[in-house]
């Protein structure tokens, strides 16, 4: 088997593609990604040794026709497409980039696929796109209405909704994962869990949005790319399957939980002006992947949580490296001013 993975050398990718080369000894997996500023190309030189002559890079934008020309002359059995602008308060600032990549984008792969013909395209998608829940509403089921919040779920809804429509229309073999909030290692240290843990080595000041009592539902890298890994291969064609491990945490718990575990004072916790059209809860209900494909988590959140306090402390280099100067920049313009002044539940 032959897979085309495009964004993979960024965090989930990164993992999807060593998890697959490691799983499956015969895999080859063509890695297409325009290494954005997410992008840590670094993290997959080592497959080189891992799986010699199974992995390839291909540095091209998925919006390119060059990718369709890549599709068309390359042998391949399936595209899982990770490729993405992937957070959401940078989608506030900027949400064009967001059309372009994760709309345009798969609209470009998703044809070149069809055309092709005998291409599975796995759309890898969020349950952002489900909007927010309050807090006794049951989790979301497949069948959810999709009601997204902030440009980057809706630019994700949008391309569910051509791969959908792909299935309908041509009856194109296609397949939706929507999963909860990653963490574990690799994670660029601008979303919440490595910000946290990043941020709490260098002993510099954390946001809290808000109040910091929304939820998130959390789950350990490896355990998105085995439920991704399931629906590549069993997954029903024009079917979403839900991707979770029931952990849905306060992000202030979940804040907390992280300084205990690292010896670190709640002091560096501080609440700033809430995001804009901010998420009060996701909480997503896996039943159908666990029941119809046979998917279980392995990692508890404790567990995994240590796992990847350790991993930023062990690999500082790795994340100080991607804390240029743009990092602190666009921590310093976004973060203290734009959502500062943007306050509504904010408490200093
Ligand atoms: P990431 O930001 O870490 O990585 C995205 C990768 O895509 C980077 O390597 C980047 O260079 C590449 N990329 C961006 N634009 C591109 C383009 N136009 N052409 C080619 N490559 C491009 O993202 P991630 O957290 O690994 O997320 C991967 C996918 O999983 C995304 O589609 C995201 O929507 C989805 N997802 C993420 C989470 C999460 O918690 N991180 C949860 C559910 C779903
Ligand atoms: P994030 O990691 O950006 O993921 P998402 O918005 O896709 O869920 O944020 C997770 C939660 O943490 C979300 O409720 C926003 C909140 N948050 C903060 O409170 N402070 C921060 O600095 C960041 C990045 C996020």
């Amino acid at each position: 088997m032959q897979i085309l993975v495009t964004g993979g050398s960024g965090f989930i990718g990164s993992h999807f593609i060593r998890y697959s080369l490691n799983k499956y000894p015969d895999l080859r997996v063509i890695n297409v990604d325009s290494l954005t500023y997410a992008a840590h190309p670094d993290t997959n030189k080592s497959l080189e040794s891992v799986a010699p002559g199974r992995y390839q890079f291909v540095h091209e934008d998925i919006t390119s026709p060059k990718v369709a020309d890549l599709i068309r002359a390359t042998p391949i059995d399936a595209i899982v497409n990770f490729a993405a602008e992937s957070h959401v308060d940078r989608s506030i600032l900027e949400p064009a980039i967001f059309v372009m990549t994760n709309i345009k984008g798969v609209e470009n792969l998703l044809n070149a696929a069809r055309k092709k013909g005998g291409v599975r395209f796995v759309q890898v998608s969020t349950d952002e796109v489900y909007g927010s829940l309050a807090p006794t509403d049951p989790r979301s089921v497949e069948t959810s209405p999709m009601s997204p919040n902030s440009p980057y779920a809706a630019s994700k809804a949008s391309a569910d909704l051509l791969v959908l429509a792909n299935n309908k229309t041509y009856a194109q073999d296609v397949v939706v994962t929507r999963c909860t909030n990653n963490y574990g290692p690799n994670q660029f240290p601008e979303k919440f869990m490595p910000l946290l843990i990043a941020n709490a080595i260098e002993g510099l000041p954390i946001p809290v949005y808000g109040d910091g009592q929304q939820v998130r539902d959390w789950i350990y890298v490896e355990d998105h790319c085995s439920g991704i890994d399931l629906c590549l291969r069993k997954g029903v064609s024009g079917e979403i399957y839900n991707i979770s491990s029931d952990s849905e945490m306060k992000n202030l718990d979940v804040a907390k939980l992280v300084f205990k575990k690292m010896g670190k004072p709640e002091t560096l916790l501080k609440f700033v002006g809430d995001r804009p059209g901010h998420d009060r809860r996701y909480g997503l209900d896996a039943t159908k992947i666990i029941n119809e494909l046979g998917w279980k988590p392995a990692m508890s959140f404790e567990a995994g949580l240590e796992k990847t306090i350790e991993w930023y402390k062990k690999n500082e280099g790795w994340w100080k490296k991607l804390r240029g100067k743009e990092f602190y920049d666009y921590y310093s313009a976004n973060y203290d001013v734009k959502f500062k002044t943007a306050s509504t539940s904010g408490t200093p």
